[in-house]
């Protein structure tokens, strides 16, 4: 007994496309209405910062005991001083504050950013070059764990000492 394909009844609602100008059309459609649901999920989700630099400013820089009396200690990758002294500790950023190049530090304390001749003292106070302002100075806190902790976006006093 075979079956009679003739007359098997296909829902209408359900149906495939009939043409391939059909099957282009739908899914054109579909394709714009995944393309513009994407659009809008974009569209939220841009009020809302990738990156929050006040948590990736704080880096931690090691436990005090680390750091000798009279050290000073790079680090290359935040390029920032670390010095101990009586006093207690400080930082400084390296960042030339003209176009950003990492000013090196001399063995007299002072330094010199190579790519237009800026120089500051040990302090980093502007000698010379076109630096608009001397080198920045981090704040430093000790963590719960005890850890000395940078934020490289502060900007503080050079006199600010951290005391640990
Ligand atoms: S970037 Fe340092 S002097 Fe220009």
């Amino acid at each position: 007994m075979a079956a009679d394909n003739n007359h098997i009844e296909t829902s209408q609602r359900f149906a495939p496309p009939a043409t391939r100008r059909d099957f282009l059309g739908l899914a054109a459609t579909w394709s714009a209405i995944v393309a513009f649901v994407m659009a809008m999920l974009g569209a939220l989700r841009l009020p809302m910062p990738s990156v929050f630099p006040e948590s990736n400013s704080r880096v931690k820089l090691g436990r005090p005991d680390r750091f000798a009396l009279g050290s000073a200690t790079y680090f290359s990758k935040l390029r920032l001083w670390l010095f101990r002294d009586e006093a207690g500790f400080k930082a400084i950023s390296s960042v030339c504050t003209h176009l950003g190049c990492v000013a090196e530090r001399g063995v007299d304390g002072q330094y010199l950013c190579p790519c237009h001749g800026s120089k500051f003292d040990e302090i980093g106070a502007v000698k010379g070059g076109p630096a608009p302002k001397g080198l920045v100075w981090v704040d430093l806190s000790l963590s719960p764990e005890g850890w000395i902790v940078a934020d490289t976006l502060s900007d503080v006093d050079p006199k600010t000492v951290l005391q640990a």
